[in-house]
């Protein structure tokens, strides 16, 4: 099949969280059943200074309307592979910029004129290179309007430019919420201002676009396609949901083994496998050192690696300050975000030093020894759509502490309650249960057997994308 993505993020050229790892994982999976894969992505600066796009070469100059005006655009395209071409849609006012959607606490402002900009730009490429594709398909809000502005310029040019179009829903928290008046920079019919389109309490959704008009929606897992339809997790969009519920799949992500393998990773200090885990303790030592602690410490180094929001239940971990201050254990954080929870690890690790470490950085080759490095992986999440890294702690042999919600559930069995297949420690949501989780955990590492039996089933688990990329053939199909 011919198949055309849209996303805002892919990995390794802009990533701010999962959405990257997602599309470059299930993209390479479909170009490795033999599907021709093309992925839009807009021009970024850290895309078009990548040495993979140094080769770019220029193949439209369009003109995108944008109300009533016409913005020049640059398209350009190179290839990483066989079988997958990349597009970037550039145009330097919107996005030669360091990062995706704003700096720090703040989103830019032109975010909803940055995003109309990106979809026209892939209708008008898809149009005028006559791409005829089977399926275009497109995550999360940033791509919301795309299946609407496609058929809309279908109709005004009495073409097919895609057979069917597909919306996953990576967060149904983040949703492109605007004020109307933006709506005229679509070009779209008024009518679908209202109720019955894009509308939102007044305001403009881009999200609530790719719900109401992709031919089918799906999300990142089973349990979390239930879970958006109900108000706790819909965040007032599950009424939307549930007029597409017949049209609603859950597919759970799978993982790039190609990237997130121990055995083969070249960004840790030693390599390892589930037959010799003596790499795994050089990573551990590796990752104390670079914190500054013992490398020799002989308690449990739980780990985390995230945005710091609240999704990601990080003020739950704070506060179980008084854990990290009577207990001999290490934590390890690695993430940025959200300035009050920033501000409250970061005085959590000034007064444990001995203990508590924060890094804000982003950095990858990090996130790769705190999976490789650390014990337990910490993932109190109040809700998650999929969530990698419980997946990747899984194969690096370190048990995730996960709570009850979403794709953790899907990817996560309690090792209470599965002595023989449990591969994890599930918690509820709450400053209880995270110190439920961290006991649990204590008292497992001091079991050196059964720690040991969970890890080497953990590792063994199958991540991959075979059932996901068969479950979007099918989707296509
Ligand atoms: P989400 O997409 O909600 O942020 P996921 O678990 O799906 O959550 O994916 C998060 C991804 O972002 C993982 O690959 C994780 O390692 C990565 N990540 C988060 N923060 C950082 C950081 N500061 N440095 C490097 N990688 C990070
Ligand atoms: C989102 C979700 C996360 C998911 C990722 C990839 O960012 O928050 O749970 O794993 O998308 O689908």
């Amino acid at each position: 099949m011919k198949i055309v993505h849209a996303a805002s993020e892919l990995y390794p050229y802009m990533k701010t969280g999962g959405l990257a790892d997602a599309v470059a994982s299930l993209t390479g999976a479909l170009v490795d059943r033999g599907h021709e894969v093309a992925v839009f992505l807009p021009g970024y600066r850290s895309v078009v200074d990548d040495p993979d796009a140094a080769e770019a070469v220029t193949v439209l100059r369009p003109k995108i309307e944008m109300g009533d005006v016409f913005m020049s655009g640059e398209i350009k395209t190179f290839s990483p592979r066989v079988g997958l071409t990349v597009y970037l849609v550039c145009r330097d006012e919107f996005f030669d910029r360091r990062n995706a959607y704003g700096t720090g606490e703040r989103d830019y402002e032109d975010n909803h004129h940055r995003f109309i900009f990106f979809c026209k730009g892939v209708v008008e490429t898809m149009r005028l290179l006559r791409m005829n594709a089977d399926v275009i398909h497109c995550h999360d809000w940033q791509t919301g309007l795309l299946p609407l502005l496609l058929r809309h310029a279908e109709q005004r040019h009495g073409d097919v430019l895609a057979m069917r179009t597909v919306f996953t829903i990576h967060n149904i928290a983040f949703q492109g919420v605007f004020p109307m008046r933006s709506f005229y920079r679509t070009n779209l019919p008024d009518e679908l201002m209202g109720i019955d389109g894009v509308e939102y309490y007044g305001q403009l959704s881009m999200m609530k676009g790719g719900i109401l008009f992709a031919d089918r929606v799906a999300t990142v897992s089973p349990q979390y396609a239930k879970e958006i339809q109900t108000p706790e997790f819909g965040c007032g969009l599950d009424g939307v949901i549930a007029t597409r519920d017949e049209d609603l799949v859950g597919l759970l992500n799978g993982i790039d083994r190609n990237v997130w393998n121990p055995a083969t990773d070249e960004m840790l200090p030693s390599k390892y496998d589930a037959r010799d885990l003596a790499g795994k303790k050089l990573c551990r030592e590796a990752l104390l050192a670079r914190h500054g602690f013992d490398s020799d410490f002989k308690g449990p180094v739980f780990g985390m690696v995230c945005r710091l929001t609240t999704q990601k239940g990080v003020d739950l971990v704070l506060a179980n300050r008084e854990f990290f201050k009577r207990e001999e254990v290490r934590l390890i954080v690695l993430g940025s975000g959200d300035a009050r929870l920033q501000e409250g690890l970061r005085e959590l690790a000034a007064s444990l030093t001995r203990k508590v470490a924060l890094c804000t950085r982003n950095d990858e080759c990090m996130s790769h020894l705190i999976e490789a490095g650390s014990d337990f992986f910490l993932m109190p999440s109040r809700f998650e759509p999929c969530g990698l890294n419980q997946m990747y702690s899984q194969v690096y042999g370190t048990i995730p502490i996960v709570t009850n919600v979403g794709g953790l559930v899907d990817t996560v069995k309690d090792l209470a309650g599965n002595p023989l297949n449990g591969t994890g420690i599930v918690i509820s949501p709450t400053a209880e249960g995270v110190l439920a989780g961290l006991r649990r955990a204590q008292a497992l590492y001091g079991d050196k057997a059964r720690y040991r039996s969970a890890q080497l089933r953990a590792m063994q688990t199958e991540f991959g994308w075979d059932k996901a990329v068969a479950g979007y053939e099918a989707l296509y199909d």
